[in-house]
């Protein structure tokens, strides 16, 4: 199966972004051609500093293999390598109505929230259908937030396929997991629209100092407490082995622990996990020649497959001359 996946490199990645979108894909890459990309063409709606948002796409790269990527496994590229993928975003532009994009929700919450509407936004689901059929892709890993999105690619690619004849793009299937919504220290979303990240690669202290901030109720110590409305718990059942859950659930229900307890548990099991991704991105970090040329191989791979469709599509819809001036 082909996967495809890509993360916006807006800011800092947070524990939700890894459990609700990088773990997939980095669980994918076995027995799957992965194909993972920093969406910096999505990320220009909102990062309009230069040398900040090539940080921040190096970022996310770092975060990618330092949190297990293996770029002999998958592929990891920048968005913006592969050039195919604008010009496949203004040709299902031609064939999608207007009234599909203004039903897209997260446009609609964005606006809600005060956000100025530029094309580029309103534009982002026909940029990331793009993304996605560029490559014929047959799973796209994504968080519940996205799925309006895929069903979106799904459509356009029908509307392409019908305009020209024929299955010249491959219709795509979202792959949820079980990270739902993950919560932030406050109980709501974690966001970083909301200030209520654990980040991943803050400083250990710093990430046990959060963890021990996240919001609980009431309950004294001694009394039992409900695993199903706790924060800590919430977050802990992600990170933990089922044995770890089911005996701090245990706990939970027999009361006598405290939620600071909970917590502790909490920040060991993120520790577990953090630690060496800690240590093996310091390393990246002093070795940038091999992470670019991580995301040179990455382009090429997924170039390859750009270009072939490309051609494919530029062929059904009367464009393309019979000469290459393209490669
Ligand atoms: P943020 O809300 O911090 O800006 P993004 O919207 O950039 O995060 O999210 C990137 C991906 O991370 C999303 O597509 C989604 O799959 C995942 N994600 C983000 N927040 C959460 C969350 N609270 N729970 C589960 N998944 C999340
Ligand atoms: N829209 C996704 C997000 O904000 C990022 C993204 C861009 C993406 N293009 C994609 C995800 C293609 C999956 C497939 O999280």
């Amino acid at each position: 199966m082909r996967v495809l996946s890509g993360i916006q490199p807006s800011g800092k990645l947070h524990l939700a972004n890894y459990l609700g979108a990088m773990r997939q894909h980095i669980e994918l890459q076995d027995g799957n051609e992965g194909l993972y990309f920093m969406a910096n063409y999505h990320s220009l709606n909102t990062i309009q500093d230069a040398p900040r948002h090539l940080e921040l796409t190096r970022d996310v790269a770092l975060d990618y293999l330092a949190m297990g990527l293996d770029p002999s496994k998958a592929a990891l590229f920048r968005q913006t390598d592969i050039p195919e993928v604008t010009e496949l975003a203004w040709i299902l532009s031609t064939v999608t109505g207007k009234g599909l994009l203004d039903r897209a929700t997260s446009y609609k919450d964005k606006i809600a929230k005060g956000i100025s509407p530029s094309m580029g936004l309103f534009n982002y689901p026909i940029l990331m259908a793009a993304d996605i059929l560029i490559y014929r892709s047959d799973i796209v890993p994504v968080g519940q937030d996205q799925v309006q999105h895929i069903e979106m690619t799904q459509d356009m690619a029908g509307y392409l396929n019908r305009s020209v004849g024929r299955e010249v793009l491959k219709r795509p299937e979202p792959r949820l997991n079980e990270a739902f919504i993950v919560p932030g220290i406050d109980g709501q979303k974690m966001s970083k629209s909301y200030g209520n990240t654990i980040d991943l690669f803050d400083p250990p202290g710093q990430t046990r100092k959060r963890i021990m901030s996240i919001k609980t109720d009431s309950t004294p110590v001694d009394a039992p407490k409900n695993p199903d409305t706790c924060n800590v718990f919430a977050i802990y059942r992600l990170l933990a082995t089922p044995e770890e859950t089911a005996a701090l659930e245990e706990e939970y229900r027999r009361g006598g622990m405290g939620y600071g307890e909970a917590k502790k548990r909490l920040a060991d099991v993120a520790e577990r996990l953090l630690g060496p991704a800690r240590e093996q991105r310091e390393k990246l970090m002093a070795d940038p020649d091999y992470v670019e040329d991580v995301l040179c191989d990455g382009a090429r791979r997924a170039r390859a497959i750009a270009t072939e469709v490309m051609a494919d599509v530029r062929d059904a819809c009367g464009l393309a001359t019979g000469k290459d001036t393209h490669r």
